[in-house]
């Protein structure tokens, strides 16, 4: 089964992107409490990647942002070319 096929055109073109992922100089806080710095992060088409972090250290809140429920406050993430940080910001 093709799941690319089901999707509309512009959603397929996005797919065809070869890095569905980039983040660029992120930084996301709470008030003071800062989580991420200036975190760069680049998902190749094709790659799985996990990762790895103590407790607390900001992985959930760094997949809310690429998943666009997190907004940034520096920084830019690009989901299938789309620039969602922006969003926030507009
Ligand atoms: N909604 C929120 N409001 C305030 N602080 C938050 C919020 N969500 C997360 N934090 C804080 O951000 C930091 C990172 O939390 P996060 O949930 O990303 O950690 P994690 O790496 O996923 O931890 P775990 O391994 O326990 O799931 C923690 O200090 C947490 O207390
Ligand atoms: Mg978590």
């Amino acid at each position: 089964m093709n799941l690319l096929g089901q999707r509309a055109p512009e959603v397929q073109e996005r797919f065809k992107g070869d890095h569905p992922i980039v983040v660029e100089g992120l930084k996301t806080q709470f008030g003071t409490h800062v989580v991420h710095e200036d975190l760069s992060l680049t998902v190749n088409r094709g790659e799985i990647i996990g990762v790895v972090g103590g407790s607390g250290t900001g992985k959930s809140v760094l997949m809310r942002a690429i998943i666009g429920l997190q907004a940034a406050a520096a920084g830019s993430i690009d989901l299938l070319g789309r620039n969602i940080s922006k969003d926030f910001r507009d």
